[in-house]
């Protein structure tokens, strides 16, 4: 994927309109989780390092459906940046018209704006022109940094970028870098870790991966329907009967291509689904009646050990079982420690195992945790990304 990166960008003296996928949790008006803010601080402070330059930023929050709404918007994110950056951060109430536009003319050099939130205009997510130009009149220069928003073709994402010299930021140029060698030439033994509930959700990322993985581990709500598929009882477990057929065929093609499948050997199982369920082992692939699969037991755990410490690259994308119940956080904890004990290179991509490798405190020791939920799943299922396609040099 060439595409222009900042790096090339001469943004002396330039009004630089940044799209930056700041879509935190809030809670209470108070940023409570600001990894996304602070990955794109390369990005920020290259900018304002270029003399002359001013930086407005763009991004989402939320899914607001009915216009502007207090809870959507990015008046505390302004806050939380503020004290990352170590510098003022203006703010505007909205992210076009007048106000946007006096907001910018105000603006000196080195002096940083954040617009409000772009999906209080229904324009942004169906990538109206209009609106998209409207956006462009406030910058000389474009570049996108919201590698979590790249999946979404809407006109802060694609649209702008069509519209004034574009350029991609560190944060999305970094993502790009770690996920495009798993889908073309991991170095290998490349170990794929994919969890999570449903098959349906990562069929396509497991399609994708299989033709270049040497061992490709399938834990978490989604095992369940591929031990069912071998003939296994699975109890009460999560399963999508759709999809046997779906697991079958894509378990020969794994046999066919010679890719070992793990899948769990033994379980921690309850009587319901609860965070105050009693914890039972079972020690055996088949699960008794009446009893649900919640995480991959002990065996498991210790079969996965050699397989992720011999890994060239290992990439994880789900959590092996109901992390967010401590009961049934066990295997989920053991991959996590596991993959950040790997000295191949490490990336943990998707929403849920993003999360559990910062619940367990091993974030800082993968070599690549994606911004990217929505994005990361759709860039390794293959798929073109619009805010990056509209990059491509
Ligand atoms: C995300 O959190 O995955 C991105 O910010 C995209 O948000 P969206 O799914 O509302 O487009």
């Amino acid at each position: 994927m060439p595409v222009r990166t900042i790096r090339e960008a001469d943004l002396t003296n330039k009004r630089v309109l940044v799209r930056v996928d700041f879509n935190v949790p809030l809670k209470e008006g108070t940023v409570t989780d600001d990894t996304r803010i602070r990955a794109a601080l390369p990005t920020l402070r290259h900018i304002l390092d270029q003399e002359g330059a001013s930086l407005i930023l763009m991004s989402h929050l939320g899914r607001p459906k009915e216009g502007p709404e207090p809870e959507f918007s990015l008046k505390p994110v302004a806050e939380r940046l503020s004290e990352l950056i170590g510098k003022p951060v203006k703010t505007a109430d909205d992210c076009i018209g007048s106000v946007a536009e006096d907001a910018v003319a105000k603006l000196s050099a080195g002096e940083i704006l954040l617009l409000e939130n772009v999906r209080f205009h229904k324009a942004e997510t169906k990538n109206d022109p209009d609106f998209a130009a409207k956006l462009a009149k406030l910058g000389d220069v474009y570049v996108n940094d919201a590698f979590g928003s790249a999946h979404r073709a809407h006109a802060s994402t694609e649209g702008l970028a069509h519209l004034l010299p574009s350029f991609a930021g560190f944060l999305l140029e970094k993502e790009v870098a770690f996920f495009e060698p798993v889908l073309k030439s991991p170095a290998k033994p490349f170990v794929a870790i994919v969890g999570g509930a449903k098959v349906s959700s990562k069929i396509a990322v497991l399609e994708s991966l299989l033709p270049n993985c040497s061992t490709l581990v399938i834990g978490g709500g989604m095992s369940y329907t591929f031990l069912k598929a071998q003939g296994h009882a699975i109890g009460n477990s999560l399963v999508e009967d759709d999809f046997i057929d779906t697991a079958k065929s894509l378990l020969a093609k794994a046999n066919e291509g010679g890719v070992s499948v793990v899948l769990p050997i033994d379980h921690t199982v309850a009587s319901e689904f609860s965070e105050t369920a009693t914890p039972e082992s079972v020690d055996s692939v088949d699960i008794p009646a009446g009893k649900i699969g919640l995480d991959i037991g002990p065996k498991s755990i210790d079969a996965l050990r050699p397989i992720i410490a011999g890994a060239k690259t290992v990439l994880w994308n789900g959590p092996m079982g109901v992390f967010e119940f401590d009961n049934f956080a066990k295997g989920t904890l053991e991959v996590a420690r596991m993959v950040a004990e790997c000295s191949g290179t490490t990336i943990v991509g998707g929403g849920d195992s993003v999360a559990a490798a910062n619940k367990f405190g091993v974030a800082d020791r993968i070599d690549h945790v994606s911004t990217g939920g929505g994005a990361s799943l759709e860039f390794l299922e293959g798929k073109v990304l619009p805010g990056i396609k509209a990059l491509e040099a």
